[in-house]
């Protein structure tokens, strides 16, 4: 059975994208059910739109009253994405920090793709980073969403080098392709059943290993 996948967005939408489309092309097996934000003007949520995906804007002031605003929040969230039906969450740009309470309503079911090659470079700017740094390699990591921010056990990353002329916007340019093939990737292994975890390590079982179906 196709994977029931919610999207989490803040932006301009361009890995929800990918999804999409390697959806469409038939190199995902998964239902994207209902695209999420933070943000009522994200760029993504209108190409959502544009694919008659059903889309959500939950108002981050209108739990500023609640005694604990971010959990409540994420309480709502996870809410409206059980009643579209999601079973996994991809975090695509979404930046906001996820609390345990959406985390245990998903657990073990919530991906993120951030920009470098985790544990190095967390948080923003992760490419700005990577460049001050003077690092000659980074790339991007599709990881689980754990409390600690960009802190969770790794599913799949991919190098990119750096260059001497890279700039921010080149170098994050060069990332972004990559991230674009990457994230389908590992959400298609979450369809088939084929990621374990065994302590923080993410085992990738083979076709013939896969618990589908269990
Ligand atoms: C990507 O670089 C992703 O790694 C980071 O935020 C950016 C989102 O871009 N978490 P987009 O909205 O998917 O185009």
């Amino acid at each position: 059975m196709a994977l029931a996948l919610g999207v989490l967005i803040s932006g301009r939408g361009s890995n929800l994208v990918a999804i999409l489309d390697a959806i469409e092309l038939g190199k995902v097996d998964a239902i994207v059910k209902v695209v999420a934000s933070n943000k009522a003007n994200a760029a993504g949520l209108q190409r959502a739109k544009e694919r008659g995906i059903p889309t959500e804007y939950l108002d981050p002031k209108s739990f500023a009253q609640e005694p604990n605003p971010r959990e409540a929040y994420d309480v709502a969230m996870g809410v409206l994405l059980q009643k579209y039906g999601v079973e996994c969450v991809a975090l695509a740009g979404y930046m906001r920090i996820v609390t345990p309470a959406l985390i245990r309503m998903f657990p073990w079911k919530i991906f993120n793709i951030h920009p470098s090659l985790l544990p190095a470079f967390p948080g923003l700017d992760a490419q700005r980073q990577a460049l001050e740094w003077g690092a000659k390699v980074s790339g991007c990591t599709v990881h689980l969403v754990t409390e600690g921010v960009d802190e969770g056990p790794i599913i799949m990353q991919t190098a990119v080098p750096i260059i001497e002329e890279d700039t921010v916007e080149s170098l994050s340019a060069r990332i972004l392709e990559q991230e674009h093939r990457l994230y389908p990737q590992a959400i298609q292994l979450m369809a088939q059943r084929r990621l374990t975890l065994e302590g923080r390590r993410v085992r990738i079982l083979s076709q013939k290993e896969s618990i589908q179906g269990k």
